[in-house]
């Protein structure tokens, strides 16, 4: 996958595993892992499927309607990405937290859905449920933060109670942070993700 890998000062840090959003790309998100844990090594990946010629990590069927098949096999590629990733760049695979925005968020929601130790945490942006109707595996005391818009109109906040409560029922530890800027990123999110990411991480 086309990727950034930047070498952290901190080994001992969690390597943030940053994912953009629709029409983004591997450069979008640097500046929140700056923001967030700058000891950080970064691997920053760009999604490998491109809708009219928008970069992102797996097809949609229509705006909110995921192709399942395509999101399993893309989540796959992805878990086996960072496993090569954490052995040609000799880092801990079993200490990376995602970074995720929209569409970058739902498939590190995915990555938590369909793997066991897949990260020892989550930061998602405006995610979706990114499955409905699977058992989840056990992610015990795995921290997860949500940041969401209560007026966003891609993902309603029913859909993000939908999904703080799936992931609180396979174990992890979720805290959610609403705001009222729609489904924009804005700086004081990014703020709140820090904050929270210092608390469970340092
Ligand atoms: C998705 O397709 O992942 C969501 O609709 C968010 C987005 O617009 O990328």
């Amino acid at each position: 996958m086309i990727h950034i890998f930047k070498q952290g000062t901190d080994e001992k840090k969690p390597v943030l595993l940053l994912l953009h959003g629709t029409g983004g790309n591997e450069e979008d998100l640097l500046t929140l892992a700056e923001m967030i844990s700058p000891d950080s090594s970064v691997l920053s990946v760009r999604g490998n499927v491109l809708e009219n010629g928008m970069p992102r990590f797996f097809r949609r069927l229509s705006e909110g309607v995921f192709d399942e098949e395509d999101l399993i096999l893309r989540t796959k590629e992805l878990y086996d990405f960072m496993d090569e990733s954490a052995e040609k760049y000799a880092f801990d695979r079993q200490n990376i937290v995602a970074v995720g925005y929209s569409n970058g968020a739902n498939i590190a929601g995915s990555l938590l859905f369909h793997y066991e130790n897949s990260l020892k945490g989550a930061i998602l942006h405006h995610p979706m449920v990114p499955r409905r109707g699977i058992e989840l595996p056990t992610i015990t005391q795995l921290p997860v933060f949500i940041g969401a818009g209560k007026n966003d109109p891609i993902c309603s906040p029913e859909e993000t109670e939908e999904l703080a409560k799936i992931l609180t029922e396979a174990g992890a530890s979720v805290h959610i942070k609403w705001d009222h800027m729609g489904h924009q990123l804005s700086r004081a999110e990014v703020e709140d993700a820090a904050e929270w990411f210092n608390k469970n991480f340092s």
